[in-house]
């Protein structure tokens, strides 16, 4: 088969970049998607079991840090545009390990940007270099206002310190050697395949074993929750319609302090489980803040819904109603997600907190 696009996604066994590949090889059957993925404990190919068979799709194990298995890779699938989202995301392990967020998400994608120049030099028109990025370089809001486009970077965290660095190369590589680029910095995602050491995952796991829900500090935090389905619509769209060399930031217009989020989880937990209602709020734990914790984050995604017409499709009871029956009718996905290490990582995690 012809294939009119050879996409290389990175990242495409996480939580985003799954549902991200598998939006792709679905709608578009002329367009070959090659999955690069390391497969850390984040990345998952039972997350991909529905599509793998699918003739457009194939699946490469390998590192973004690679230098010389990318100069093979990249001309070997005659790959024309990439969608960068591998990563380490997780803002507590970047407190507990920050040097392996500098070199996957800073080295790596800097690594990524140089081997798209390599391989695209000749000819950089019809090429693009998407990069999936966060809300959080933009640092943290007090109780008013809204990130936009044009807000400065004030990144605090070492996971969003790495961002915002690979942010400013993937624009430095379009200002200094003229790669098209996109990108776009999204909000909190939630949804299926959601890995259980963030916030909603953890805390419905948790929910379903009686176990206690850790709030870091008051539970007074503010984020800015997307279903994953509509972030990967933006994607879409932005992939296909944005400008090159620019920024659409991505929300939901849907703030929820974490307090008030875990109670409606525990709401419409009880009520699934059929168990008496307020049964899940005695599981609520207050225990030691994040350190460094960001307040408020909120996405003005105007530019996005004027420029392309995007819209959350999803209430977030809604969403999260979606999300819950997921988990409860993936309880195998969820077991082995969290057997082995997960449970090293929770007790080290969460002992320091108690
Ligand atoms: P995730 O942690 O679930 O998945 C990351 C994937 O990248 C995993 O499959 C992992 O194996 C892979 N990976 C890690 N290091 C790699 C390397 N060196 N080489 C190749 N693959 C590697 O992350 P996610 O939550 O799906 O986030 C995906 C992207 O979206 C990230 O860039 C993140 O910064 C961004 N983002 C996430 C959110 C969110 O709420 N989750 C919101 C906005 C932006
Ligand atoms: O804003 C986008 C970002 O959202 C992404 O770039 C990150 O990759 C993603 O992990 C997410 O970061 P957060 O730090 O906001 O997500 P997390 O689920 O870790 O935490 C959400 C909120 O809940 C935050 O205020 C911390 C709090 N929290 C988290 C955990 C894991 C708790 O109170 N208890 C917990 O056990």
């Amino acid at each position: 088969m012809q294939y009119q696009k050879h996409i290389l996604i990175t990242g495409g066994a996480g939580f985003i970049g799954s549902h991200l590949v598998r939006h792709f090889v679905r709608t578009y059957p002329q367009y070959r998607i090659i999955n690069l993925d390391k497969l850390t404990y984040a990345g998952n190919l039972e997350n991909l079991k529905d599509i793998d068979k699918a003739p457009n799709y194939h699946f490469i194990k390998g590192d973004i840090c690679d230098d010389l298995m990318l100069a093979g890779l990249l001309p070997e699938y005659a790959i024309n545009a990439i969608i960068h989202c591998a990563a380490e995301s997780h803002v507590d392990r970047s407190i507990s390990d920050p040097l392996a967020f500098v070199k996957t998400n800073v080295l790596g994608t800097v690594t990524l940007l140089q081997a798209a120049r390599n391989h695209w030099k000749a000819d950089m028109s019809d090429k693009l270099f998407y990069h999936i990025s966060t809300d959080e370089v933009y640092g943290s809001l007090g109780a008013e206002g809204f990130f936009t486009e044009q807000t400065a970077y004030d990144p605090r965290s070492p996971y969003s310190a790495s961002k915002a660095s690979s942010d400013h190369f993937v624009r430095a590589y379009h200002h200094t050697y003229g790669l098209p680029v996109k990108l776009s910095n999204c909000s909190n995602n939630y949804g299926p395949y959601h890995f259980p050491e963030k916030l909603i995952p953890l805390c419905i796991n948790n929910i379903i074993h009686q176990k206690p829900l850790p709030i870091y500090g008051k539970g007074e935090n503010v984020r800015d929750w997307l279903f994953v389905e509509d972030h990967v619509r933006a994607i879409d769209l932005i992939f296909h319609k944005g400008k090159t060399g620019e920024t659409y930031n991505i929300g939901g217009w849907n703030e929820w302090t974490n307090i008030d989020l875990v109670r409606e989880l525990c709401r419409q937990m009880d009520q699934k489980l059929q168990r008496e209602p307020g049964t899940s709020e005695k599981l609520i734990t207050y225990v030691t803040d994040r350190a460094g914790h960001d307040l408020r984050y909120a996405i003005d995604a105007t530019k996005l819904s004027e420029e392309l017409g995007w819209k959350p499709s999803l209430q977030f009871e809604e969403g999260l109603s979606k999300t819950i029956d997921w988990y409860l009718a993936n309880s195998e996905w969820l077991q082995h997600v969290t057997s082995g290490d997960y449970q090293h990582y929770y007790e080290h995690q969460y002992q320091q907190r108690s």
